[in-house]
């Protein structure tokens, strides 16, 4: 083993879960690590020992750190960063606190996720503002040339999922970015499905706004998540939901709203949760977001080839650049079924549905698909095995065999 690799064997072994399941569902949950398991449970036994609020106190270190953490990770500034229970309310956070007016126009893609559309939908009715869908490439991710014809005085938005929810695609965000920069154009960046997966850096994009979430491949709790904010950006927004953390109530009549990216929290918080995030993200910098990358690409890789040659499977990822999602659908098999036949296995994949990205499966007729996402410490005998049980499915063999 190199020394800028990951050891496999040492990340199971952290990994409590490797021995029961094996996952290939990390883009719904990964499987924490013990280190981030026992700082949660930690947590939660000081609150039942002394006291919730005491044992916020004693934990006020680690949940601070939690900043410095986040801000190493994608690299901006501690108070550039909000944290917030998930990536939805992190990205609804900053999105609602934009003043959009009649005629301002948001620009998305294809492949957004339906969370967000539905903000997009709300906020159109309610404001008159637009939704213009920038049109994919030839490989079926954001197009920049389609993005630059685009681009006129009332376009207020560039919102972009940066890996949808439904396939291995990794949209072009830094080309986004320059485009966006260019036209000073506020740009907010869906990494729910990247930060954890891949190196993400706010500077090399150019966003002002990312939402993230913790228990995805940051492999933290489920209920976390951050928002950042880039400092020229925090006091043009207000956030929708303003609350004695977020703002001081100064005089009878007056509040104020706080100068950094806290503005869009709230007060009683998972402060576990947090604890957790904190070691969750230590953990994964401790890897190193490079090394993570390459053996997550790479396993995809060798989990789509070995897809490829299964009769019957169809892989159903665009992209020019593929991730560690890998999203198929076998041929005669309802998604659901071929899910609940792996179940029985012990092997976690989820089905993604039309109603999560709707633009894009409807524009390819899908209904819904399958999604196997891995993570570094998943292994190739697993690959192999995953693979195995795909084949028999798709061959119409139910497995009556656990693994
Ligand atoms: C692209 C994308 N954005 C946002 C979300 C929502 O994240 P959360 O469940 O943390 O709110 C998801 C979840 O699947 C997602 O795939």
């Amino acid at each position: 083993m190199g020394q800028n690799e990951i050891d496999i064997f040492r990340a199971r072994q952290d990994t409590l879960g490797c021995k029961s399941v094996l996952h290939f569902n990390n883009a719904g949950a990964a499987l924490m690590p013990n280190q981030v398991l026992d700082a949660t449970i930690g947590h939660l036994k000081l609150e039942a020992e002394i006291g919730g609020y005491e044992a916020a106190k004693l934990s006020h270190d680690a949940v601070e750190h939690v900043y410095d953490a986040a801000s190493s990770l994608i690299g901006c500034q501690r108070d550039e960063i909000a944290l917030i229970e998930n990536a939805t309310r992190a990205w609804d956070m900053a999105f609602y606190g934009i003043p959009f007016k009649s005629g301002d126009r948001i620009l998305t893609s294809v492949a957004e996720y339906g969370s967000n559309y539905i903000a997009f939908l709300q906020i159109a009715r309610r404001t008159g503002a637009v939704i213009d869908v920038i049109p994919n490439d030839e490989y079926g991710q954001v197009s920049i040339t389609a993005l630059k014809n685009l681009l006129d005085e009332r376009v207020k938005l560039i919102a972009i999922t940066h890996i949808p929810t439904n396939s291995g695609l990794i949209n072009p965000a830094v080309e986004i970015g320059e485009v966006a920069k260019q036209a000073k154009i506020l740009y907010l960046l869906d990494a729910c499905q990247s930060v954890g997966q891949m190196p993400v850096n706010v500077q090399t994009i150019g966003c002002d706004l990312l939402s993230a979430t913790g228990r995805k491949y940051l492999r933290g709790p489920r209920g976390t998540g951050f928002l950042y904010v880039r400092q020229n950006v925090i006091e043009q927004l207000e956030p929708p939901f303003l609350d004695s953390h977020a703002a001081e109530w100064v005089t009878k009549d007056q509040f104020k709203i706080r100068t950094d990216a806290r503005r869009f929290e709230n007060w009683e918080t998972n402060c576990a949760g947090k604890v957790g995030l904190g070691v969750a993200v230590d953990y994964a910098l401790s890897w190193g977001l490079e090394n993570i990358w390459a053996q997550i690409s790479s396993l995809a890789e060798t989990l789509r080839t070995h897809l490829s040659h299964i009769s019957h499977v169809k892989l159903q990822d665009l992209g020019l650049h593929k991730c560690g999602i890998v999203a198929f659908t076998v041929d005669g098999q309802n998604p659901q079924e071929v899910y609940d036949q792996l179940a029985k296995q012990k092997i976690n994949v989820s089905v993604s549905r039309a109603s999560s990205t709707r633009l894009d499966m409807e524009a390819r007729g899908l209904a819904s698909i399958i999604r196997a996402s891995v993570h570094y410490y998943n292994t190739e005998d697993e690959v192999e095995l995953f693979c195995e049980a795909i084949t028999r499915i798709a061959s119409g063999v139910r497995s009556k065999k656990g693994l």
